[in-house]
């Protein structure tokens, strides 16, 4: 096994790292208090190609491999993950997604537009009774001969008031189950398409969710992604792509923790020395160090698993539920390390602390990546 980065993988690394310490970490504190989304920033990154990274270069996309997608998510977590979820939802859930499995019309008319961040997307599965149990869509999506009604409510949907496309899941043929699914593109502005209210979170309040409410929204056909009925599988799929995007997410927010801890412990004095000389620190450190790494290393091998043509569906939700559990331990103990400094809002930790649960809830909590591995292990 080689696990050195290629020469275009290690560019690719420092240029996420120098743009979250350029571009997202001024006002990353100011942003999260007033709960503002990182505009700007999203701009900046559609135009540098983070926004479209895995696309053919002919959708405008820069044609990387996964591995780099989720180096590049590691890096921008460390700082701002209000800013790299946007980044990860639209690369993975809505351009992946579309490249993967829409038609070249739908392509040529959406992806163009979603790689260069001329407008970004959101994924619309959840409602407010059908999070995890994803095959219980209430929102119908009733066919019309040339176009389908679409009513109901999803909830929690990410870059809910700022995309520009949403793909919405929706029950078309409730005999059928979840192969009476659909998934269909919707425009911002649609008649009967109406944007909720933000929501005011504990983490990542930079991004920007909402609930989004649709009554007798006209879509036409032509807006429906693949043959009638493969909405479940499209989301399925999508999501397993979107996991690895997650859990890079996940290890991102560990490793910058870790960082500022680190410095930190060397810096901060108590008993006569630096604090990492306290032996209740340094194991901490070691502890830390050392799960992250771990968490790396699934997420390379996820990111891997999907450039190389292989399964991922096991390989992501292991590096989902791993990440996003070492996300969380990891900020708790970055908080204690830097002890009441901890708890201020200007040394960064904090933030990081409150971000880390939505990796443990989004795209898949760790009870439904459980699922999807206790599944997985006894099928084989
Ligand atoms: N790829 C392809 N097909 C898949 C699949 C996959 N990864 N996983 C399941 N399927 C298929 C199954 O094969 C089955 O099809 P067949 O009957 O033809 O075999 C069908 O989907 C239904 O599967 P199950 O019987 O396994 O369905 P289930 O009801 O037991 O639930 C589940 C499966 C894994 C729990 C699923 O419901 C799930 O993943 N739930 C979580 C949903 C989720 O991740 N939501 C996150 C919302 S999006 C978000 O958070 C985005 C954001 O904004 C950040």
């Amino acid at each position: 096994m080689d696990f050195t980065l290629s020469e275009e993988q290690l560019m690719i690394q420092q240029a996420a790292r120098d743009f979250a310490q350029t571009e997202l970490l001024p006002g990353v504190i100011e942003r999260d208090d007033a709960q503002k989304f990182p505009e700007e920033q999203i701009k900046k990154l559609g135009e540098l190609g983070f926004l479209g990274m895995m696309v053919d270069p002919k959708y405008g996309g820069s044609g990387l491999d996964t591995l780099s997608y989720a180096i590049a998510m590691e890096e921008l977590s460390k700082v701002d993950a209000s800013s790299s979820v946007v980044v990860s939802v639209n690369n993975s859930l809505v351009c992946w997604g579309l490249e993967a499995f829409a038609s070249e019309a739908q392509k040529q008319k959406y992806l163009t537009k979603l790689t260069t961040g001329e407008m970004i997307g959101a994924f619309c599965l959840s409602e407010p009774e059908a999070g995890s149990d994803a095959t219980s869509q209430k929102t119908t999506a009733i066919d019309k001969g040339d176009h389908y009604l679409l009513n109901g409510t999803k909830n929690w949907i990410t870059n809910g008031s700022t995309a520009g496309v949403y793909l919405v899941i929706a029950q078309t043929d409730i005999e059928k189950g979840h192969k009476g699914i659909n998934a269909l593109i919707v425009e911002k502005g649609t008649p009967g398409f109406e944007i909720g209210p933000k929501e005011n979170k504990l983490g990542i309040r930079g991004s920007d969710t909402h609930s989004l409410m649709f009554n007798d929204v006209k879509v036409p056909k032509e807006n429906r992604i693949g043959e009638d009925g493969f909405g479940f599988k499209f989301a399925m799929k999508t999501l397993s792509g979107g996991r690895i995007g997650i859990a890079a997410q996940a290890l991102g927010i560990a490793a910058g923790a870790y960082e500022l801890a680190l410095k930190y412990s060397k810096e901060r004095k108590s008993f006569g020395t630096e604090i990492c000389n306290h032996q209740a620190i340094a194991f901490k450190l070691a502890d830390m160090h050392t799960e992250i790494e771990a968490a790396r290393l699934l997420v390379y091998k996820a990111a891997l698993d999907k450039d190389n043509g292989n399964n991922y569906d096991l390989s992501s939700a292991m590096a989902k539920l791993f990440a996003s559990k070492v996300a969380m331990d990891t900020t708790v103990e970055a908080v204690q390390i830097h002890g009441g400094n901890g708890f201020v809002k200007d040394y960064h930790v904090e933030r990081l602390m409150r971000d880390a649960k939505i990796t443990q809830i989004y795209e898949g909590t760790s009870e439904i990546q459980k699922i999807v591995i206790s599944r997985s292990i006894i099928k084989q």
